[in-house]
């Protein structure tokens, strides 16, 4: 007997087919490029010079001696793999070091690394919630925070993204779910590069009794004095319940953390199968990591913080006068202290600007030429397309590096000041700054 469907028919003749037949066929697909050197600001991708921004190596510690020793002593004491679990045979002391690292750094009581960001996040949702609880997200949460929502069967409750008056009518609701309530949120989007407002996030928490976590894939390493993220910056490090980051952004290296109260993590040492039923991370791995927090620990920490949010001021503002559509800096309590790196004093107002600027192009065909003609034109940028982002909302995400220099940069807006003219005399105007 057979059955009268194939689980394979979806593979051919999807809803996105047709559009990436048609990209490939126009060669302006912006996806699958092959990078031929290290992750540097300026990198080799398919026999060509590109300026790179479009990854998060954040502090551009990938290429720094004092990481790479620390994945090559890794390497050589511990070998290529671990081949099991950390329950079984798969923790050394690299784990143990990491975990009470990372404590310190975001000031909680314990840490817990996990194998990727992507597990951490799946790995405590999917861990600490389950139905009957009610978990509130924002609509830009990134998608690994979506998978352990839907992992762990709690009853979601997405809000518009960073709106508060949508927030607490979801927190309102969730009083009368009937479970416990957790609110999941990023502290930098990781497509909008803009900050989530966490002390009114954290007020509306407390109002209602529920509990937070933020996810600082991209604060960590980033924000704050300490560089340990969004909380710090906004000085609500005590008032966060869980801090989740990665290791594959300003931490040079691959895996994830989460960082709290030491029984919910010793909770999650034990129960979660994201972190029990899944390999360790190889010793490499975990070398670099703890090399590069390390280095952000150090007195050049601060200096690389201030390098990498200089850069993303200069590349923002250097597009905004190009007359692209980028983000307003963001705006800051006006008790944040001014000699945080990045924040900018404007008479009584704070600013600061996330190394993600985004660049809104509207149009996903658009999206894709123009991504085309800046890698033509020696620069790699990030392309997101719908569903990655709501329709029409198509965008490129440039993100830059501690390690760029003024001069780079500027060869770069020279490149997208050409691109720019050139695409609009052929393809019409863009979405302009205002
Ligand atoms: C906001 C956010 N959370 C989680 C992750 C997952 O982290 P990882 O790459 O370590 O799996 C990423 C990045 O991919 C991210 O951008």
């Amino acid at each position: 007997m057979h059955t009268s469907t194939d689980v394979f028919a979806k593979v051919h003749g999807h809803e996105r087919s047709e559009l990436l037949a048609a990209a490939r066929e126009a060669d302006i697909l912006p996806y699958f490029h092959v990078l031929t050197s290290p992750a540097m600001p300026v990198v080799e991708m398919e026999g060509a010079r590109r300026i790179m921004l479009g990854s998060n190596n954040y502090l551009g510690l990938t290429g720094d001696e004092r990481v790479m020793q620390g994945a090559e002593e890794a390497l050589h004491k511990y070998g290529t793999g671990l081949t099991g679990s950390r329950l079984l045979n798969g923790t050394i002391p690299l784990h143990l070091e990491l975990e009470a690292e990372i404590a310190r750094w975001m000031n909680t009581e314990d840490a817990i690394v996990f194998t990727t960001g992507h597990q951490a996040n799946i790995g405590t949702l999917g861990t600490l919630l389950a139905p009957g609880d009610t978990v509130i997200a924002d609509s830009g949460d990134h998608a690994s925070i979506l998978d352990g929502c839907l992992l762990s069967r709690a009853k979601l409750r997405p809000f518009r993204h960073n709106r508060l008056e949508k927030l607490e009518k979801m927190l309102d609701r969730a009083q009368g779910d009937g479970g416990g309530v957790l609110v999941v949120v990023d502290g930098v989007f990781s497509m909008e590069g803009d900050i989530a407002p966490l002390r009114e996030i954290c007020d509306l928490c407390e109002r209602y009794g529920a509990r937070l976590m933020v996810d600082e894939a991209h604060g960590a390493g980033v924000l704050g004095a300490r560089g340990a993220g969004t909380a710090e910056l906004l000085g609500v490090e005590d008032r966060v319940d869980l801090r989740m980051g990665t290791f594959s952004k300003s931490l040079a290296s691959c895996g994830g953390f989460v960082a709290g109260p030491h029984d919910v993590i010793e909770y999650l040492r034990l129960y979660s199968r994201a972190f029990l039923f899944t390999a360790s991370a190889v010793p490499a791995a975990l070398g670099a990591a703890l090399a590069a927090l390390r280095v952000l620990n150090s007195p050049e920490g601060p200096s690389l913080l201030a390098q990498v949010l200089e850069n993303a001021k200069r590349l923002r503002d250097g597009l905004h006068e190009l007359g692209f559509a980028v983000v307003s800096p963001q705006s800051l309590p006006a008790d944040i202290a001014s000699d945080i790196p990045g924040v900018s004093l404007d008479g009584a107002n704070r600013s600061i600007v996330t190394p993600i600027v985004p660049l809104l192009v509207g149009d996903d065909w658009k999206a894709a030429l123009l991504w085309k003609a800046l890698y033509d034109g020696g620069v790699f940028v990030n392309t997101a397309l719908h569903p990655a982002v709501p329709p029409g909302g198509a965008l490129l995400r440039t993100s830059v590096m501690a390690t760029h220099d003024e001069a780079t940069i500027a060869e770069a807006l020279d490149v997208f000041a050409r691109v720019k003219r050139e695409f609009e005399a052929e393809h019409g105007p863009l979405p302009s700054a205002h």
